[in-house]
């Protein structure tokens, strides 16, 4: 590429675009969805302590590698290995990541069309007058149901495809910027009520106070693909990202507060959920994928102004959602614009069309498709804990091991220190994160899982 059609690249422009970005990518359905149901299916407390150290001690270091990678690159996740590392197969890393980019949003589009539908039901005062088991009720219903949810579904991921088209800078920037502050504060007020709930105490004993009886190599797995979905981390997602920094980014800093913005978030969605659940006597293993739209619409319904607060909800869930499936179609996207010298509207066209093609499986895993099932999980299922479970950790661990062992340590340290402009406190612990902590770590744990090693 000359140099003129690299300075041409899309780019973001502040620094509080590009930590609105990557947080945007970060924050989204992983935190206020996925977490609190993995967390009740996983026994609650020691899930939440081995999920906090994963993140700290394996997802910093991947996102970080993944910020180092992308940068230096300037590429797409397919093309950044080809280009530091040519004639090498570590592209593969790439090709993993397209794949588990696609299963993402596939299953991803599914859930945040229920929050569509949500929102719909929150403008409509449809969850007025009705008791816990009604609204359990009326969510199954909707999800076992086959026309709406996938109109749901559909309806978000053009969303998705029209932010896309209209460029990284404009598009992606200017909608993640100013509405996640709104969010934090929404859930902040949903933690409070769900506190002052009868009955909720039980709920922060569940989450905070590890049993570590709960553990077992499946939970420990779990913890670390949510640790990696939740971060947005494993497949590229953040390397495409990244690719668009500019030059004076602080990387490490921008991975330590994207890192902790994202389980703040999560753990006031668990606050949110688990002592409104106890209140409601329901318990914390029940509800599944369906975990949050059977619960909060209880505490929106109990909340002074709880019909605005349920619509602003649902709609800013919904926009953490857009801001995370952009990151996530901007993987397939980028690799087909740059690899392949397609245009951006067709790349975002086929992308779109292939997703909303597996995504239809995913919609109807509860309902049409229910029957269809592998080890008695359906379809969503074998989807989500493929990707989660197996292509994230597998994509991260590749990655550390591209950064600590296969990269100069000096191009590394250039890279994460702006060429010596930083000084960086944190390089030594870094380091041996990267090389030997993070590897051996994630390759213990999927080992361990799928029962190859038993420790
Ligand atoms: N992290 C996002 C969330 O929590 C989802 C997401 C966006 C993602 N980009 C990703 C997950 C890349 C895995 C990989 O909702």
């Amino acid at each position: 590429m000359s140099l003129k059609e690299s300075s041409n690249r899309d780019g973001f422009t502040s620094k509080f675009g590009i930590l609105a970005a990557a947080a945007g990518s970060a924050i989204g359905l992983g935190n206020i969805w996925r977490f609190p149901y993995v967390v009740g299916e996983s026994g609650g407390g020691a899930f939440l302590l081995v999920y906090l150290s994963f993140v700290l001690l394996l997802g910093i270091p991947v996102m970080l590698s993944e910020f180092v990678i992308g940068r230096k690159s300037k590429r797409n996740t397919f093309g950044a290995f080809k280009k530091i590392a040519p004639g090498t197969l570590w592209p593969v890393i790439g090709v993993m990541g397209i794949v588990a980019a696609f299963v993402i949003l596939a299953f991803y589009s599914t859930i945040a069309g229920w929050t569509l539908h949500y929102v719909y039901l929150s403008i409509t005062n449809g969850f007025q007058g009705r008791d816990t088991a009604e609204l359990t009720l009326m969510f199954e219903m909707f999800q076992t149901s086959t026309v709406l949810p996938v109109i749901w579904q559909l309806i978000f991921i053009s969303l998705t495809a029209v932010i896309i088209l209209s460029g990284v800078k404009k598009g992606i920037e200017k909608y993640s910027k100013i509405l996640m502050p709104f969010l934090l504060l929404l859930l902040i007020a949903l933690s409070v009520r769900s506190v002052t709930l009868p009955g909720s105490l039980d709920g922060l004993v569940f989450l905070f106070k590890p049993d570590f009886s709960k553990l077992s190599s499946s939970v420990i797995l779990g913890a670390l693909g949510q640790a990696f979905f939740s971060l947005s981390i494993g497949m590229g997602a953040l390397i495409t990202y990244s690719s668009y920094f500019p030059a004076k980014t602080n990387l490490s800093n921008t991975a330590f507060e994207v890192s902790i913005a994202d389980v703040i978030i999560a753990i006031l969605a668990g606050i949110a959920i688990f002592p409104a659940m106890f209140s409601l006597g329901m318990q914390p293993e029940m509800g599944g994928a369906g975990l949050i739209f059977m619960v909060l619409p209880n505490v929106f319904l109990q909340i002074p102004g709880g019909y605005i607060v349920s619509i602003a909800f649902f709609i800013l869930l919904a926009i953490a959602a857009l801001t995370s499936s952009i990151s996530i179609m901007e993987v397939v996207v980028a690799f087909l614009v740059e690899e392949f010298n397609m245009v951006r509207r067709h790349a975002t066209a086929i992308t779109a069309i292939a997703a909303a093609t597996v995504g239809l499986f995913c919609t109807l895993s509860w309902g049409a498709l229910e029957n269809v099932t592998l080890g008695g999980r359906n379809i969503f299922d074998v989807l989500d804990f493929t990707a989660s479970n197996v292509l994230l950790p597998l994509g991260g661990l590749l990655i550390v091991i591209f950064v600590g062992w296969y990269m100069k340590f000096t191009e590394v340290k250039d890279e994460m220190s702006n060429q010596g402009a930083l000084m960086l406190k944190f390089l030594g612990l870094f380091r041996f994160l990267v090389r030997f902590i993070a590897p051996v770590a994630i390759a213990i744990i999927f080992l361990n899982a799928i029962g190859i090693l038993r420790v």
